[in-house]
């Protein structure tokens, strides 16, 4: 099946960098969002990483023209109902997650194919809440998405071999590089990565070193581009609290127990970056 306009839910930090690498790939696209603000606000974002992108010499103004005006803002779900492609990206929720994909079923198109930027959650328990499980995949870009290079691709228990293929030309073309996962609570990256950011918590809450020995000993002792309180912060601590979560309740395994002192933060609400407060201050 040819994919020509993609239907982004959610522009918040995933969704505006999803939103940025289809349309300077070429699809139309139509990002979603309950609230104008968001949208107002991702679309000046998508502008300035465009520039980011200009001033590297890695766009032509023409191009970064061109992809602006490929992206339609709405907050008017109806209109993402007759795309090809859906990707929703709103907050790592289930039960929200489950609302959106409820209030987009009336306008969906027949051929339309529904995916989930989840980063943890089962892609067969969201599929079969919809009428179309076999059209329907775990599609997980990574942030910055206009930097990183991987989208793991998760098949629930239904998804038809057609869809697969159909969403790995779809990575192709983003010029990005497919990973196929199982689909077992958070997949591949975030099985592996969110532990190891919850260990680094763990190790600061015993005492073991400071948020920037523990950062510094990562950086420079495993060439980690972020030590693991930068990334956390970057990521946003209730996600990683969201999916340590689902670890845990998926798993039932002690060791995926989320670290108190990560609990306390997001009781705070310091939850990184996008408060200004996480385990670093941004104000
Ligand atoms: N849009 C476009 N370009 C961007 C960008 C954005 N949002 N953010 C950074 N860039 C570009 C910069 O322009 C720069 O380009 P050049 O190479 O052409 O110079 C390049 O990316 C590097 O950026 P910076 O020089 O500003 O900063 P840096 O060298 O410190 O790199 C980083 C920033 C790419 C974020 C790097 O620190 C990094 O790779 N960090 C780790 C990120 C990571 O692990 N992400 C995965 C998170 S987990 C996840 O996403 C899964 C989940 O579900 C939770």
């Amino acid at each position: 099946m040819e994919i020509r306009t993609v239907g982004v839910i959610g522009a918040g930090q995933m969704g505006n960098g999803i939103a940025h690498v289809f349309a300077t790939s070429g699809y139309d696209v139509r990002l979603n969002d309950i609230s104008q603000d968001t949208l107002d606000r991702a679309m000046a974002l998508i502008e300035g990483n465009l520039d980011r992108q200009v001033s590297k010499g890695r766009l032509t103004a023409e191009e970064k023209a061109a992809a602006l005006s490929r992206i339609r803002a709405t907050t008017d779900i109806a209109q993402i109902g007759a795309t090809d492609l859906v990707i929703e990206a709103a907050t790592e929720n289930e039960k929200l997650k489950h609302e959106i994909f409820r209030s987009l079923a009336p306008h969906l198109a027949p051929k339309t194919i529904l995916t989930s930027n989840t980063s943890s959650i089962s892609i067969t328990r969201l599929a079969a809440a919809t009428d179309r499980p076999e059209r329907f995949m775990g599609f997980h870009f990574m942030n910055p998405v206009p930097v990183m290079q991987l989208v793991e691709l998760i098949r629930g228990i239904a998804t038809s071999e057609e869809t697969f293929r159909t969403l790995e030309g779809v990575v192709e073309r983003l010029g990005k590089t497919a990973a196929s996962a199982e689909d077992f609570p958070a997949f591949i990256v975030n099985r592996i990565l969110i532990p190891m950011i919850n260990e680094a918590i763990y190790t600061l809450y015993e005492g073991v070193g400071s948020v920037q020995s523990i950062d510094t000993s990562l950086k420079l002792g495993a060439n980690h581009p972020m030590g693991p309180f930068e990334l956390a912060d970057f990521i946003g601590l209730d996600t990683c609290l969201a999916i340590m979560n689902v670890l845990h309740d998926g798993l039932a395994d002690t060791k995926y127990r989320p670290c108190p002192l990560l609990v306390k933060y997001v009781e705070a609400g310091w939850l990184g970056r996008k408060t200004q407060r996480g385990f670093y201050d941004y104000r």
